[in-house]
């Protein structure tokens, strides 16, 4: 994967009944937990749903997680809650988990979509409920993978903003 993929990617929220194999999933997952986190505490966990029905009931789960019940497959990153070392970083560290997980479907030729659920606490607990999640690991987002129906259009590229850019020295 290069520099490429930051580019090449997109929300994507429509998606074909194409499978999303073991393979592609594990390529997803290394690439998440390849992420840098604070002390190296990688306070992530995944649930990789494909049931149907949990789909759908993920999909319900937070107001706008739509894509959800029409992806293949939804990965969701966990943030464990406690025995960490750097807990006020956690957050920050699943940002950049996250991140990677797209970046890896986008170079897989995958599509997918980021959908909030944490902090708000209806949502981690709906999503929770619908995973089977113990106490001690909230639900981060959902991300919906599949094959995406149409091709992407990425817009990130024209996000360059110069005005944006504070330069020191
Ligand atoms: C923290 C976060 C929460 C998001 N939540 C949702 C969501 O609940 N539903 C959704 O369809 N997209 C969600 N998105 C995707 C954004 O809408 C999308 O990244 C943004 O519009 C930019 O488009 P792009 O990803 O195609 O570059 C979320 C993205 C982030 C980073």
């Amino acid at each position: 994967m290069t520099v490429r993929a930051i580019f090449d990617r997109a929300s994507v929220r429509q998606f074909t009944d194409d499978a999303v194999s073991d393979r592609q999933v594990e390529g997803m997952l290394r690439a998440a937990m390849a992420a840098p986190s604070a002390c190296n505490q990688q306070p992530w966990e995944f649930y990789v749903v494909r049931d149907r029905e949990t789909l759908e009931r993920l999909a319900k789960a937070t107001p706008y997680a739509a894509p959800t019940g029409r992806a293949a497959c939804c990965i969701v990153p966990c943030m464990r809650t406690s025995g960490l070392t750097a807990p006020e970083c956690a957050q920050q560290d699943m940002g950049a988990c996250v991140e990677n997980l797209l970046l890896a479907a986008a170079d897989l030729g995958l599509g997918a979509c980021w959908q909030a659920v944490y902090p708000s606490r209806d949502r981690v607990d709906n999503v929770r409920a619908a995973l089977g999640a113990p106490d001690g690991l909230d639900p981060f987002c959902l991300v919906a993978v599949g094959v995406p129906a149409t091709d992407p259009i990425p817009s990130g590229v024209k996000r360059y903003d110069e005005s944006r850019v504070h330069r020191v020295g």
